[in-house]
C-alpha cells in the first residue's frame, strides 16, 4: 500500500479548513504537535486538532513532538486523533504506551529522530501499527531530506518482513517529488509531505503526483 499524508504544519492557518478540503484524496492528515521543549518550536494543540477533525472524515495521524506524551493521550484522542505517534525518545515505556493507546481504541505509532538507532526497538515493533522514521530533525517544515536515514528504513523493512509483522514504515521530513522514490525504494509505505503538498498550486494534484511516483517504485520492486 501507499499512503500519502499531507502535513497541515505547512497549511495556511488562517484558512485551515479550506486547506484541508483541498486534499480530499489524501489517505490521512498529519497533525504536527510541538511543545517548545521536545523540539525548539511551537505549533498547535488539541483545539486546532479538534477543529480540523470537524471539517474532515479523514484519518488523523497525530505526530506528538512533545515531552511526556502519555499525559496527553486522552486529550488528543478526544480531539479526534485516530493514531497517536509519539517520539520514542520522549516515552518512558513505549510498549506500555502502545498498549494504553490500544486500550483507548486508537492505533499506536512511534517516531524516531535521525540520530536515534532503531536496533534497540526492533523487538517491540509488534506493538505498533506504524514506525515513523524522521528524515529531518523534528521541529520545522521545509527542511532538506536526510538520505542517511534510509539505512534505518532498510533495517526496518527486513526485520518486519522476516518477523511477518504488519507494521507500516512511515517517513517524515523533506519528502517531495525529488525524494519520494528513494524512500519508497528503501521500503517506506507512508509518506508525510508538508511543503510539497500545501506549497503547491494544486495540493490534490501534488498528492497524486507523489502517489504515482511511489506506486511506480513499489510496482517495479
Ligand atoms: C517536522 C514535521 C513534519 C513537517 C514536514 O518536524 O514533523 O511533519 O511538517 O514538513 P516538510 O514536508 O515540509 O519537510
Ligand atoms: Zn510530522
Amino acid at each position: 500500500m501507499i499512503y500519502i499524508a499531507p502535513s497541515i504544519l505547512a497549511a495556511d492557518y488562517a484558512a485551515l479548513g479550506a486547506d484541508v478540503e483541498k486534499v480530499p484524496n489524501a489517505d490521512l492528515i498529519h497533525v504536527d504537535i510541538m511543545d517548545g521543549h521536545f523540539v525548539p518550536n511551537l505549533s498547535f494543540g488539541p483545539d486546532v486538532t479538534r477543529a480540523v477533525n470537524r471539517v474532515t472524515d479523514q484519518f488523523l495521524d497525530i505526530h506528538m513532538m512533545i515531552e511526556e506524551p502519555e499525559r496527553w493521550f486522552e486529550t488528543y484522542i478526544d480531539a479526534g486523533g485516530d493514531r497517536l505517534v509519539f517520539h520514542i525518545e520522549a516515552s518512558k515505556d513505549h510498549v506500555e504506551a502502545a498498549k494504553k493507546l490500544h486500550d483507548l481504541g486508537v492505533e499506536a505509532g512511534f517516531a524516531i529522530k535521525p540520530g536515534t538507532p532503531i536496533e534497540p526497538y526492533l523487538d517491540d515493533l509488534e506493538h505498533f501499527e506504524e514506525v515513523m522514521v524522521m528524515s529531518v530533525e523534528p521541529g520545522f517544515g521545509g527542511q532538506k531530506f536526510m538520505p542517511e536515514v534510509l539505512s534505518k528504513v532498510r533495517t526496518l523493512r527486513d526485520f518486519i518482513a522476516d518477523a511477518g509483522l504488519s507494521t507500516v514504515i512511515g517517513i517524515d521530513g523533506g519528502i517531495g517529488e525529488a525524494t519520494i522514490a528513494q524512500a519508497a525504494e528503501a521500503g517506506v509505505e507512508s509518506f508525510v509531505a508538508g511543503s510539497a503538498v500545501f506549497g503547491a498550486q494544486d495540493p490534490a494534484q501534488a498528492v497524486e503526483s507523489l502517489r504515482t511516483i511511489a506506486r511506480d517504485v513499489q510496482e517495479t520492486a
